[in-house]
């Protein structure tokens, strides 16, 4: 079909030309307009190609402009959709957490290059938001392995619970308090620790834009390190020898963050680029030959409440 006959007035084309004109990404439209829609079905974003010039009904008109309005308002799209695609898997996402963000991905990628499948790891995910790394790690190693994650925000949490009993995968959720990354685990010890902790300074001008989003997920002091800091050095007192600590940071912290792993004694530190080639995560392995125990090791923490596995998953 011609480009203009597809475009007339009225038809899904058209609606979506209106709002790249204003300014909106062309996904960002799309996913806007298959939710005014009401289709979030896998295959949504070819059908919308495929049908491109059907007629635009009144009332999707109005949910897509009203959805548009809060898009150009700089609300992130997954809050509007309340959807996220991560690592495969659909989160319900909304201002309670952090939109996961693409670049999220390098640090699961990492964590599952190390750690085969078939093994019984234990492997904790420090401020978990929408549970998105745990949730990607459980997908993919769990069982038998392990997965324990944490959140300061009890918001946050209810979010990652919903998220893991939907999806039907077995993660043990912990409260942690603010400004305490360890203390809820007691001293139980992971074969990997991974974290995304907040990393942006106070007065990064890049925070405006991200007024949508929780600022604890986000602020770590005046040099966005602190958070960091305190991870790299307590980190080693809840990893087995060998074990490995894998932290997301800013595309600029990358030699700090090295820096603070070789001071606190790990070895093999290095840094992984995301999808656009920035620095963004380092990690190291805390010395000592790694474990490679052939059975799960007991679970001894003492809230499961928010256990969301099925009855099969081997979890205790
Ligand atoms: C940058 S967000 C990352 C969320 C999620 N991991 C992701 O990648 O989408 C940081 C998270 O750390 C949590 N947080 C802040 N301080 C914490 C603490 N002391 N212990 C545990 N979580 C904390 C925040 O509530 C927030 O959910």
């Amino acid at each position: 079909m011609l480009e203009g006959a597809r475009r007339h007035a009225g038809s899904l084309a058209h609606a979506l030309g209106q709002a790249r004109a204003a300014g909106l990404a062309r996904q960002d439209a799309q996913l806007l307009l298959l939710h005014a829609l009401g289709r979030n079905d896998a295959h949504a974003r070819a059908w919308l190609i495929a049908h491109d010039a059907d007629p635009l009904p009144a009332a999707v008109a109005r949910r897509f402009q009203q959805a548009c309005a809060r898009r150009a308002a700089g609300e992130p799209v997954a809050y509007i959709t309340g959807r996220k695609a991560f690592y495969g898997l659909t989160l319900h996402v909304d201002a309670r957490v952090l939109d996961p963000r693409d670049d999220t991905e390098t640090l699961v990628d990492w964590a599952l290059q190390l750690f085969a499948p078939g093994q019984p790891w234990r492997l904790l995910d420090l401020g978990t938001g929408s549970g998105a790394v745990a949730l990607a790690l459980a997908r993919e190693r769990a069982p038998p392995a392990q997965i324990v994650a944490t959140d300061a925000s009890a918001d946050a949490l209810a979010v990652a619970r919903a998220n893991a009993r939907r999806l039907r995968l077995p993660v043990r959720f912990l409260q942690a308090r603010a400004g305490d990354w360890f203390g809820a685990l007691g001293g139980q010890c992971f074969d990997a620790i991974l974290g995304n902790p907040p990393y942006i300074a106070e007065g990064d001008p890049h925070l405006p834009a991200l007024r949508h989003e929780p600022r604890v997920a986000l602020v770590s002091g005046a040099d966005g390190l602190d958070d960091l800091r305190q991870i790299i050095a307590r980190a080693g007192a809840h990893l087995h020898p060998g074990g490995w600590l894998l932290l997301e940071h800013g595309w600029n912290q990358d030699a700090a963050v090295r820096a603070l792993l070789g001071a606190a004694g790990f070895e093999d530190v290095r840094s992984r680029r995301d999808l656009a080639a920035q620095p963004r995560c380092s990690g190291g392995r805390w010395p000592g030959r790694q474990r490679r125990s052939s059975s799960a090791l007991p679970m001894t923490l003492s809230d499961d409440s928010a256990m969301a596995a099925p009855a099969t998953t081997g979890f205790r």
